[in-house]
């Protein structure tokens, strides 16, 4: 019998706007005196049925203009914390979306302050580690985000990187090369979403153009046997999230994934859960639906914390990244 301990791991995909659970949209609705078009939770929850990541982001943007003060922001973040501590993680990569509040008049500052409040707290409650990295919107003009990291400039103390997400396709990553440069002429790590829904030449792009060294999904990588070889070689981290994907149709049933055969391959997969509210779970559900459907065995899990932790921004406390790693070969997984 597998272990019911939650497996230790880094969760390094995870949208925090992604983390809104119904309860809470129609609380802050409540508070801020914000109109959702839906009636009640019931209602929305049926509203989760996507077509496409297109589809999910309507959806995302709409229900996220609930998110206005420093309170509300730390309370959203403070929930995320709260399950994910108790579902194993140890240390979380969050990334948020400044460009999808900026644009509502919610200043930067109130964003970052409340998102801070909430990852002090956890790392005295927890023992939990984190960093933030803000997302560019890649369907919105690169001026756009030249103008979010001029933005964010003042709070780069509290800040470790810089991503890119949102609409894929037709967005690909060189149409944000100067950010990217910028961003890391600050000292900024560097990832972004490619391969999701977008070709294998997003990741190729995304490594080459942006310097980015996480992928963000890389999925369709898998699909490019040159790309493959390539990525297995230069060990790029890949930050999976199989239930998304279902939820999403990039693959059309889970037994499908090819997590387990891109992990054969040598690919550095981690295991995340990307809008846990919306795909249906939170990190631990994602391993543990891996396990039950894909078959993962007791060292294919093994590996996939011990890349989550490999594959961490924790360069500034190298002692911490041992000590998880120390508990992921201490740790029984069946
Ligand atoms: N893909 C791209 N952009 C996103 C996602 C995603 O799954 N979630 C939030 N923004
Ligand atoms: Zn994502």
């Amino acid at each position: 019998m597998p272990s019911s301990v939650p497996v230790p791991k880094a969760e390094l995909h995870l949208h925090i706007e992604g983390t809104l659970e119904p309860e809470l949209a129609f609380a802050l609705a409540a508070r801020n005196g914000v109109t959702l078009s839906h009636d009640d939770e019931l209602a929305l929850r049926h509203a989760y049925a996507f077509e496409d990541l297109q589809s999910f982001l309507n959806l995302y943007y709409e229900l996220m203009a609930v998110l206005r003060t420093e309170r509300d922001f730390e309370e959203l973040a403070g929930a995320y914390l709260e399950r994910a501590a108790a579902q194993g993680v140890r240390h979380a990569e969050i990334f948020f979306d400044p460009q999808a509040h900026t644009a509502r008049g919610v200043p930067f500052a109130t964003v970052v302050h409340g998102l801070h409040r909430a990852l002090e707290s956890a790392r005295e409650r927890y023992g939990m580690s984190s960093r933030l990295i803000m997302c560019f919107l890649r369907d919105q003009p690169a001026e756009s985000a030249l103008a979010t990291l001029a933005e964010a400039e003042p709070f780069l103390g509290l800040i470790t990187g810089v991503g890119l997400d949102s609409a894929e396709v037709g967005n690909p990553p060189a149409k944000f090369r100067e950010v990217y440069e910028k961003a890391a002429a600050l000292g900024l790590r560097r990832v972004a979403h490619a391969g999701e829904e977008g070709p294998p030449q997003y990741v190729t792009e995304a490594l080459d153009v942006l310097g980015v060294e996480r992928i963000d999904h890389g999925l369709r990588a898998f699909e490019d046997a040159g790309l493959t070889a390539r990525l297995v070689r230069e060990g790029v981290p890949l930050t999976l999230c199989p239930l998304s994907n279902v939820r999403l149709r990039t693959v059309d049933t889970l037994a499908e994934h090819p997590l387990r055969a891109m992990l054969a391959a040598g690919l550095k997969c981690t295991v995340n859960s990307d809008d846990p509210s919306y795909f249906g779970g939170y990190v631990e559900d994602n391993f543990r639906a891996v396990r039950e459907t894909l078959g993962l065995g007791p060292e294919e899990l093994r590996t996939l914390a011990r890349n989550s932790f490999e594959a961490a921004f924790l360069d500034d406390e190298e002692e911490l990244r041992a000590r998880y790693l120390a508990e992921v070969e201490a740790h029984d997984f069946g």
